[in-house]
């Protein structure tokens, strides 16, 4: 693992960066994309993240500066896609609540696995063919990738590490990347997982466009995940001969192609369609202080926009550790039946809506319409406790992946990974009818 001290950022959200490595000044050209000769006889080679005539204002590319382009490669064939897929007509539906205990990690003595190799697919909709849609998998790995690169050419990914930190190679330079910080990886941008031992984490995919940050409306200039939190690598580039292995995500599909040098030669680059990321206890906590409960849509730290207004393929949610003062309110979260599926994660501590079950590294799914809410100890206590202004989630970060799709379980989700908690409905059944008519007699 290289030093977090030698790791360099830019911060700022989709800014338009410009940054070279120190060790080659001038790489970057002035003033023109594409000189006749690039500085160092390099290759400009172009990314594009969105169509050249998209609006300005949602228009994503970036220009590197390259030993080599990209396109010198051996030609992509098949391989193995493990328990990845984006395939969600092989199994059938079920609209239960839905909790897993904590997803394995690779154990003592077992054979090594990769970020890449340890992607399992939860749950998921639509189609990477049409760019629309979504997918939910968690990744659980103990080798790093060695002379192996990956890159999404379906969609985008954000990376929740849970355990472990990873170290991340990519064309744009290098992220040390940590539980309780997010980062993101747009689609057709190059990298290498590193990691120190046993690491595990959640990755939302999605197939239609980019995350960006949620309007604030009334909330004003400032507030939620604040754009200059956000930290995007400066260049560094290395220059070796190597047996690497390219593999690209295709329609849902894994390839492999080979290439005698580091994908990671990129001595400069510049524009504003880059990966980075994001520490989220930074994240700027909003909630009501008089009475009520708001949504927790006022927790979103990225929002990945459908064409309908205000909904999103997927929201990347929080529940950081914050006061709670409403008076004369019912304060954890509502019981609730919703249009959008709730996906949950826990990178540490306890939630407060389900003390026990939902454990770190685990999960829970509340698809379209399904009943869901607190516990029935949570609503007793909850019911009556006496409304003090108290602090709730502390050491805790549990996170939503909310979607407007109605997600499918994979195979793998549902049954291969045995980790689906078969009682989770009985954390409900405890729920008593408490209506009195006003007699203080049950009704008939
Ligand atoms: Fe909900």
């Amino acid at each position: 693992m290289a030093e977090p001290e030698a790791l360099k950022y830019m911060s700022g959200f989709g800014n338009e960066f410009a940054t070279e490595d120190p060790r080659c000044p001038g790489a970057l050209p002035e003033g023109q994309n594409n000189p006749q000769k690039c500085p160092y006889d390099m290759y400009a080679e172009q990314l594009s993240g969105t169509a050249f005539t998209a609006p300005r204002a949602h228009n994503k590319r970036s220009w590197l500066y390259r030993i080599r382009p990209s396109v010198l490669h051996t030609p992509f064939k098949p391989i193995n896609n493990g328990n990845m897929t984006n395939n969600w007509d092989s199994w059938p539906p079920n609209p239960n609540q839905l909790r897993w205990r904590p997803f394995d990690m690779p154990g003592e003595g077992a054979a090594e696995v990769d970020f890449v190799q340890g992607l399992s697919t939860v749950c998921g909709a639509g189609d990477t063919r049409s760019r629309h849609g979504a997918a939910i998998h968690i990744y659980a790995c103990n080798s790093s990738m060695s002379e192996k690169s990956f890159y999404n050419s379906d969609g985008d990914f954000l990376i929740v590490p849970q355990q472990g930190e990873l170290l991340i190679y990519t064309e744009f330079g290098k992220m040390l990347v940590n539980p309780n910080e997010i980062c993101v990886i747009q689609q057709g941008m190059k990298f290498s997982v590193f990691v120190n031992g046993p690491s595990r984490g959640y990755v939302l995919e999605v197939f239609d466009g980019h995350f960006t940050l949620p309007d604030l409306g009334p909330i004003g200039a400032n507030g939620l995940a604040n754009p200059r939190d956000f930290l995007t690598p400066m260049a560094w580039f290395e220059d070796r001969p190597s047996d690497y292995t390219m593999i690209s995500k295709f329609q849902g599909k894994l390839f492999a192609a080979g290439q005698r040098h580091s994908p990671y030669d990129v001595a400069a680059w510049h524009g504003n369609y880059h990966p980075y990321k994001y520490d989220l206890e930074k994240f700027m906590v909003i909630n009501a202080v008089a009475f009520d409960h708001a949504d927790p849509s006022i927790f979103t730290v990225l929002t990945c926009q459908s064409n309908k207004p205000g909904t999103a393929i997927a929201d990347f949610v929080i529940f950081p550790p914050r006061w709670s003062v409403q008076e004369r309110t019912f304060r954890p979260p509502y019981y609730h039946r919703n249009c959008m599926s709730e996906f949950m994660g826990l990178i540490k501590g306890k939630y407060e809506a389900k003390e026990e079950g939902f454990q770190p590294g685990g999960a829970s799914l509340h698809s379209m319409m399904t009943p869901h809410g607190p516990d029935a100890t949570c609503f007793e206590n909850a019911s009556n406790a006496p409304l003090k202004a108290e602090r709730i989630a502390d050491g805790t970060m549990a996170f939503m992946f909310e979607s407007c799709l109605s997600l499918a379980l994979t195979e793998w989700g549902d049954k291969t990974c045995q980790k689906v908690d078969p009682s989770y409905y009985e954390v409900w059944q405890p729920l008593q009818k408490r209506f009195k008519a006003e007699d203080g007699q049950a009704m008939a």
